[in-house]
């Protein structure tokens, strides 16, 4: 039961995120402001200030991703999203912690130093 909420909630927000590609093309409805206040909250520890994949680097596993590569810039928005709320390895999930317009406001803010 758990199981099928969680894949409803998580398939609604992808088609939310293609819903809102279409609607406006290469721009999301996130606030990349608020999303930088979510970032530096939650993300720099990691990801580092400028999102450069320079925070915390582990002994086992993937570094924490430059978010300004070429690389995560090329990925969709329902991607990204997705590795938001389900985490990676070495990165937690999000999706409890940050409500869907939260993720939003991140992904925003990441749209904006991804270069
Ligand atoms: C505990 C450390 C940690 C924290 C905190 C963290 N991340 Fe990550 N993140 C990682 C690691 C490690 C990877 C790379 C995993 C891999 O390469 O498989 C990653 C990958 C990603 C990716 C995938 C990039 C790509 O190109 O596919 C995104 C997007 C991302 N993180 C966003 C965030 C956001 C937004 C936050 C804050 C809400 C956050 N991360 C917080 C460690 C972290």
């Amino acid at each position: 039961m758990f199981k099928m909420v969680t894949v409803g909630f998580v398939s609604g927000l992808l088609f939310g995120a293609v819903v809102q590609g279409r609607a406006e093309p290469g721009v999301q409805s996130g606030d990349a402001a608020r999303g930088k206040a979510l970032f530096v909250r939650h993300c720099t520890g990691c990801h580092g200030p400028e999102g450069g994949g320079d925070g915390y680097s582990f002994f086992r596993g993937p570094d924490p991703a430059n978010l300004t590569s070429p690389s995560t810039r090329k990925k969709s928005d329902a991607e990204l999203i997705k590795s938001i709320h389900e985490g990676k390895p070495n990165m937690p999930p999000w999706k409890t912690r940050l409500s869907e317009k939260e993720s939003r406001d991140v992904l925003a803010y990441v749209r904006t130093i991804a270069k």
